[in-house]
């Protein structure tokens, strides 16, 4: 038998301070994940000076619960994992400079690993029938991308946002109506008593480039419908709107994801990132998928919000396909997808 591949991962490329330790790339033994949710809500997003300094106070004790947890020692490592990028530069610069001390002081091989591709990875996780290729389409904070995964570690980007992340137009149309930060989760709950059909928002579609997405109109008219109804003194159904939103976002998402899969031959889905955890997008996905004879993967959602579980699984495949970073790695924080 082939001997257990193990990784240390370590993620804080924004507001989470995470470790994790996971055993042949699909086998989470810990996922040790600090929140700041707490601290930024005060301020109604996620202040980048702030985020540094906790991630400096907490990330030592993440990683030995992640150790502890694991019942594993730094020596049992076969290499040590990290985001380096995209992110807050500040807040990636501590968990780079961290691998890279363990790294050095343990003697365990460093690989730096793209945040999105953990997003993706984190389909590996629950999932373990799931082999590339497939489609992904990864909606985050920062991020909304459709990708072809080929193989593991290799992408084809075949469409992305022109504007605002899916899931910052989330954040945004939450604050607007006065749901506050992270505004996600709160508008997903909201929804749930509204009507979808009560207001129509606009679904962007961008002549010759059928994958890519916008989210700015929907935003705005989100903001003109509030304001507009303010200045005629009616009430406001935030529950409708926050259906009605929600509704015009997930509609863009997976009919484009949709087309995608009939246009590459792709017969595996997957979505991945802080959106996929919606709950009317993975009904609306599942559906549409089901009648399409297509298969649907998601993470739970403790491993589609920002973790390191999926930082360990995607460096478990660049582990195997020999990617290994210096001592110099340094935080890059527009790093492309694929690029090493
Ligand atoms: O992937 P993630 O944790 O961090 C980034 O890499 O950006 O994604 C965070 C985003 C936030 O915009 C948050 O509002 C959104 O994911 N999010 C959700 C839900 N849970 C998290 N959006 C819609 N519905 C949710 N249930
Ligand atoms: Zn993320």
């Amino acid at each position: 038998m082939e001997k257990d591949i193990l990784i240390l991962a370590i993620e804080t490329s924004c507001d989470e301070t995470a470790a994790a330790v996971v055993k042949n790339g699909r086998c989470v033994l810990s996922n040790i994940i600090s929140s700041q949710i707490d601290l930024h809500t005060l301020y109604g997003g996620v202040v980048p000076e702030i985020a540094s300094r906790k991630h400096i106070e907490k990330i030592n004790q993440v990683i030995k619960e992640a150790l502890w947890e694991a019942n594993v020692t730094l020596e049992d490592m076969d290499a040590i994992g990290v985001t380096y990028g995209p992110g807050l530069v500040g807040a990636l610069l501590v968990g780079v400079a961290e691998a890279k001390a363990i790294s050095f002081a343990a003697k365990k091989p460093l690989i730096g690993i793209h945040h999105i591709e953990g997003h993706v990875s984190a389909n590996f996780i629950e999932n373990k029938e799931l082999e590339p290729p497939f489609l992904c389409l990864i909606v985050s904070g920062g991020h909304t991308h459709l990708v072809i995964v080929k193989e593991y570690g290799k992408y084809d980007i075949i469409g992305r946002t022109r504007d605002d992340a899916a899931g910052e137009a989330f954040d945004k149309v939450a604050r607007a109506i006065g749901l506050g930060y992270p505004g996600g989760p709160k508008v997903d709950k909201l929804a749930r008593e509204g009507d979808k059909h009560a207001v129509v928002f606009p679904r962007a579609n961008i002549e010759g480039f059928p994958y890519d997405f916008s989210f700015s109109g929907v935003k705005s008219a989100v903001l003109n419908h509030l304001n507009s109804c303010a200045m005629k003194k009616e009430p406001v159904n935030t529950a409708d709107i926050a259906a009605s939103f929600q509704a015009a976002v997930v509609d863009a998402l997976v009919s484009k994801t949709i087309a995608a899969a009939q246009e590459y031959h792709m017969d595996q889905v997957a979505i991945a990132g802080g959106v996929a955890a919606n709950s009317a997008l993975r009904q609306s996905m599942e559906a549409a998928c089901k009648e399409q004879g297509l298969h649907l993967y998601y993470p739970s959602a403790v491993f589609c919000t920002d973790n390191a579980a999926m930082i360990g699984a995607a460096a478990y495949y660049e582990y195997l396909n020999g990617t290994r970073h210096g001592l110099d790695l340094n935080a890059v924080p527009n790093l492309k997808i694929g690029q090493r």
